[in-house]
């Protein structure tokens, strides 16, 4: 399907996405990882691309088709994903659906790590990973509106709070996934909008639901500020 970016509340925005996991080498055969299906991310693409926005998709690792009517970097590590987001500037609304991997190792391998007889378990030395949203949500060529997400465990509202600050976010959209069988590669989400006018709790619904809403959210913003 192609989608008209003439047409709709969002045509002539540009939208910056990202979505899935980063991979961070250790050596040439083997990473480390966050868990991220990119399901979340592809359908908030794909749910903006339908309003007519001009989505620039910028996605992990994933085993998921490319949305349609969107343009699509891949990437592997969280310094590939910063650099792509960087050079997609200036936009109008960037999302990050991202669950980029918060630390990397020091130095990669060149070759792969082989296992000897006698020889200890490597020992890895994690540096962290440079924080995408907030170099966007500070940045001197920031997006009218930035949008993160968050997944949290436990106190997801007061964490989600402190995010939106830290990172200069707009929006960040909370999920709880310490329940078991619940968002982490399943089709269902219930999230919260944590904004600085408050929280807005929306029930559970399909991830392709909380897109829609989202994208209607953001058009919504987009339509008080003029260009
Ligand atoms: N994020 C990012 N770059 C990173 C880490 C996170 O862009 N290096 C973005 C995610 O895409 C998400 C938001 O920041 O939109 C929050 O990610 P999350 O992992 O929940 O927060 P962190 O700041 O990494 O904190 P922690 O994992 O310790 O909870
Ligand atoms: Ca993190």
């Amino acid at each position: 399907a192609h989608f008209d970016t003439r047409k709709g509340p969002l045509a002539g925005r540009k939208i910056i996405v990202t979505s899935g996991p980063t991979h961070e080498p250790i050596d040439p055969v083997r990473y480390i990882a966050n868990r991220s299906s990119g399901k979340q991310g592809h359908a908030v693409a794909a749910a903006l691309a339908k309003l007519g926005a001009d989505v620039r998709l910028v996605s992990g690792p994933v085993a998921i088709a490319d949305p349609a009517g969107v343009s699509v970097s891949h990437v592997e590590s969280a310094r590939e994903m910063r650099d792509a987001v960087e050079s997609l500037l200036p936009a109008d609304a960037a999302v990050f659906v991202a669950a980029v991997a918060d630390w990397r190792t020091e130095r990669s391998a060149a070759e792969k790590i082989k296992k000897a007889p006698g020889n200890a378990a490597p020992s890895l030395q994690m540096v962290e990973n440079p924080d995408i949203l907030a170099g966007i949500g500070h940045h001197a060529n920031r997006p009218y509106l930035v949008v993160g997400f968050a997944a949290e465990t436990q106190n997801v509202v007061a964490n989600a709070q402190a995010k939106l600050k830290k990172k200069g976010a707009d929006f960040i959209v909370a999920n709880d996934v310490s329940h078991e069988g619940g968002v982490m590669g399943g089709d269902r989400n219930r999230v919260r909008i944590v904004s600085a006018g408050g929280v807005e709790e929306w029930p559970e619904m399909s991830k392709e639901d909380v897109a829609e809403r989202l994208a209607a959210l953001i058009a919504e913003r987009l339509k008080t500020i003029t260009v």
